[in-house]
């Protein structure tokens, strides 16, 4: 599967020619599933002023080609549904990913940020606005009200995005909900808004199409969220009709993990990163919980990947930078496992000339 990948590429929260591109690639390069990126169900919930939105018809509207086009090509075109929380309204990961400041203006204006407590992310980070109990309700019913446009533009799997940091994760983290109402303290009060939106979303997604949850299954600080406490939030999540837990890590206390430039913490070195760092918490989530589990990070040479799947560590596989970097990744991996010789998996107009092109490397190596 495509894990969701922001692109920070939109105007107005609209998919437009390079959301096409981007993720009909993937469709066309044989992934099975291709998510969209994180998809705000409100305005104030972008990452930055260039996430994808989903809080209109207009918006809904403009994922129809690229829907129409996933599935053609037999894949699954998924949606991944979010809310940034006190991490919105911050510039894209090639000038930093640092909060937007005064000095940005026009369509880069900060707008107002909110969370659960008013605690902000960093020093240097917005304080957000503590959400009161109505504009949580609103809010639960923007996640439904999104769910619904996602199956009318086409969509046929949905994620709710409650990992690395924003919105959701920040209410189940004791690190960002300071809260005593029903909406914080103990494990049952931080995970009821999560719980609460999961309702919502579940009813208004057709029963017969798969319902993910994106968790981060540690937050690493030891006072953080830990992978017992993401056990028992899978429980409750298979309880109320989550298909999948899909098993990430990290992002609650400033910028998301997978962030390249991101330097100073021990954390974030690629030893503590290996490759499948995080598949043990897809592999307990899945083994504790009784739940579809699904695995992601550094996830890389397609036999690490058949591996994971066949020791049933997980019941999914998604890639990221991998299939960014290889969006043919799927095909190629196929190709090396042996399951497609003669290249009959890829799309018939290329097939025809991979074989061919196979064949040339055949007679170049012969003649050395
Ligand atoms: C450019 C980029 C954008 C990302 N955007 C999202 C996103 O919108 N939602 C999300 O849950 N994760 C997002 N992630 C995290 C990935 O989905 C994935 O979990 C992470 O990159 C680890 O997988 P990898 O090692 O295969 O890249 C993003 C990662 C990258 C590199």
């Amino acid at each position: 599967m495509v894990s969701p990948l922001c692109m920070y590429s939109a105007v107005g929260g609209m998919a437009d020619d390079w959301h096409f591109s981007h993720l009909s690639a993937f469709a066309r390069g044989g992934a099975s599933v291709v998510f969209t990126e994180a998809t705000a169900v409100e305005e104030r919930g972008r990452i930055s002023p260039g996430c994808l939105g989903i809080w209109t018809d207009a918006q809904a509207e403009a994922f129809k080609p690229i829907t129409r086009f996933i599935s053609a090509m037999g894949a699954v075109p998924a949606m991944q549904i979010a809310h940034a929380g006190r991490k919105a309204a911050v510039r894209p990961p090639w000038e930093g990913g640092t909060p937007l400041t005064d000095d940005d203006v026009g369509d880069r204006t900060p707008w107002p940020v909110v969370g659960p407590s008013a605690t902000p992310v960093a020093d240097g980070w917005q304080t957000p606005h503590a959400l009161d109990q109505n504009e949580i309700h609103t809010l639960v019913a923007s996640f439904a009200a999104a769910a619904r446009r996602a199956h009318e533009a086409g969509f046929r799997i949905l994620e709710i995005h409650g990992a690395h940091g924003y919105l959701i994760h920040s209410f189940l983290s004791p690190i960002a909900n300071r809260r005593n109402d029903a909406y914080g303290g103990d494990l049952a009060g931080r995970m009821r808004f999560a719980l609460e939106i999961t309702d919502a979303v579940r009813a208004a997604w057709p029963e017969d199409l798969p319902l993910f949850f994106r968790i981060s299954a540690v937050d690493g600080p030891p006072e953080g969220w830990s992978l017992d406490d993401s056990v028992i939030l899978a429980r409750e999540l298979a309880a109320r009709g989550i298909d999948v837990v899909d098993c990430s890590g990290g992002g609650i206390a400033g910028a998301p993990h997978f962030r390249a430039s991101d330097s100073g913490s021990p954390l974030k070195t690629s030893r503590d990163r290996p490759p499948g760092f995080q598949v043990p918490y897809a592999e307990r989530v899945r083994r504790e919980a009784g739940v579809k589990s699904m695995a992601v990070g550094v996830i890389i040479d397609p036999h690490q990947a058949e591996t994971i799947l066949r020791d049933g560590r997980a019941d999914l596989v998604a890639l990221g930078r991998e299939i960014m970097y290889d969006p043919f990744w799927p095909l190629h991996a196929a190709e090396a496992l042996g399951c497609d010789p003669g290249f009959k998996m890829w799309p018939r107009q290329y097939g025809w000339a991979v074989v061919r092109r196979a064949e040339l490397a055949g007679d170049r190596a012969d003649e050395s």
